[in-house]
């Protein structure tokens, strides 16, 4: 008799895999990116990749877990045992570790800014200060460590407690409640001064912004943002019961996690512009430009705190997911019990993390590496954040084109979803579209 491994409701799983890809990806970012590659070209490739590549990936994680009832490892070992294939289940393995690492840094970060802006530190602050007060905040190196150790506590501490009574039931309170505070910064940025500029920025493409950078960036910000290319929602849809809808819940999934990052756009920008502020400032965007925004808003004494609040909880209910993986994998795989595997997984993590804890600003080696001049946490960020992706991504759509073949994983896919037409055009999606763009992409990004 298997054991237990746990399950999703209908709606538990859809916002459970909702709040794995709503997270930092969305709000912190999304918006910087943008801001990095010209504004609304990036947007548009943005939209395309999730509609071309990204959904269809994401249709066939969740049917590859769902079919095999396994964590990522698993999932390859059982449809084709004993072959290198297995390898591409480290690799997400390994990334998820990895992501882990960096990911809780910057949401240590937004728990840090929550008791900045409750002790009032923001109160009636310029656009100048903001930026001083980051500095000061991101390169103290021992509280940077003590966030990450934080933030991957209370992850470890929500995962040990397993699938339905940890999981499922923290992103049902907590998914509403963020849709509910990004709903009132929406209308609290597009009604200030000069809100146009900052819309005309985001929304007008400049085709001349377009490179292969762009491209690069964009594809890989879709995988990104809907937690795809390690397994995590391979893990995700092992615990979903057959008579769900894949396609439809794949879509819903995709449709909240596109329209929180368009939303956090439409928060972000019009605030940098109406500060007259610089759109391309890199990943402090959001710590710089946010405070200003609450300081200049009637209540934002209780929204500030409220917008960390909720940046943390998005990052949170994305951090259980990514330390699930590794987590699904000893506990299915090597039988490690549940609660130790979480924990002695989060410690490494936790080591792994400090370097890019330390590059925040603290230590100059670490914030300028050598040779490449990038941070290590932009290190990480690209390794494994984007390339790791793309090749996790790629793997499972050929392993799922090639080796598995489509013909059954359209059975799979059609189990809860009778009259779902679309089979032969996703089947094209897996076996053509997506592995060569993302081929394509990779190398023109190596080039
Ligand atoms: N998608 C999340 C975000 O946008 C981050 C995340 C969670 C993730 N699980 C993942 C990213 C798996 C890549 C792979 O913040």
């Amino acid at each position: 008799m298997a054991k237990d491994r746990g399950s999703f409701s209908k709606i538990g799983f859809i916002l459970a895999a909702a709040g794995s890809a709503v997270g930092l990806g969305n709000l912190w970012k999304f918006p910087y990116t943008v801001g990095e590659n010209g504004g609304g070209l990036f947007v548009l490739i943005y939209l395309l990749s999730v509609i071309i590549i990204a959904l269809p990936v994401l249709m066939a994680e969740i049917c590859l877990g769902r079919h095999t009832q396994k964590n990522l490892v698993g999932a390859y070992e059982k449809i084709k045992p004993k072959t290198p294939w297995k390898l591409a289940g480290y690799l997400g393995v390994l990334t998820g570790l990895m992501i882990l690492s960096f990911y809780s840094v910057i949401a240590g970060s937004t728990i840090g800014y929550f008791f900045k802006a409750i002790t009032g530190q923001f109160t009636n602050i310029t656009g100048t200060q903001a930026i001083e007060i980051y500095r000061g905040f991101s390169s103290n190196n021992i509280l940077q460590i003590f966030l990450l150790a934080l933030f991957i506590f209370i992850t470890v501490y929500v995962v040990s407690r397993g699938v339905s009574g940890g999981i499922e039931k923290y992103s049902k309170i907590l998914m509403p409640v963020l849709f509910g505070i990004l709903t009132l910064l929406l209308i609290r940025s597009l009604t200030l001064k000069n809100a146009a500029k900052g819309v005309e920025f985001y929304l007008k493409p400049d085709l001349k912004a377009l490179t292969p950078g762009l491209i690069v960036a964009a594809m890989s910000q879709a995988f990104f943002s809907l937690s795809l290319g390690m397994g995590t929602m391979v893990t995700y849809g092992s615990y979903v019961a057959k008579k769900e809808n894949i396609p439809t819940s794949a879509g819903w999934i995709a449709f909240f996690d596109t329209a929180i990052a368009i939303l956090a756009g439409f928060i972000i920008f019009p605030a940098i512009f109406s500060q007259g502020m610089d759109p391309a400032q890199g990943s402090g965007t959001m710590f710089n430009v946010i405070p200003v925004l609450f300081a200049k808003m009637p209540g934002g004494i209780i929204f500030c705190p409220l917008f960390f609040l909720l940046l943390s909880i998005a990052a949170l209910t994305s951090t259980i997911s990514v330390l699930e993986v590794p987590v699904a994998f000893v506990v299915d795989e090597k039988n490690w019990d549940r609660k130790k595997a979480a924990y002695i997984i989060g410690f490494i993590s936790i080591l792994f993390g400090i370097p890019s804890a330390l590059s925040q600003g603290g230590v100059k080696f670490f914030s300028h590496l050598p040779l490449i001049g990038m941070g290590f946490l932009e290190l990480w960020l690209l390794i494994w954040g984007s390339i790791a992706l793309s090749i996790g991504a790629f793997f499972i759509a050929t392993f799922i084109g090639y080796a598995w073949k489509t013909n059954g994983a359209i059975r799979e896919l059609k189990q809860g979803a009778e009259n779902f037409k679309l089979g032969a055009v996703w089947a094209v999606a897996i076996k053509y579209v997506a592995p060569i763009l993302i081929l394509l992409i990779l190398i023109s990004s190596i080039l």
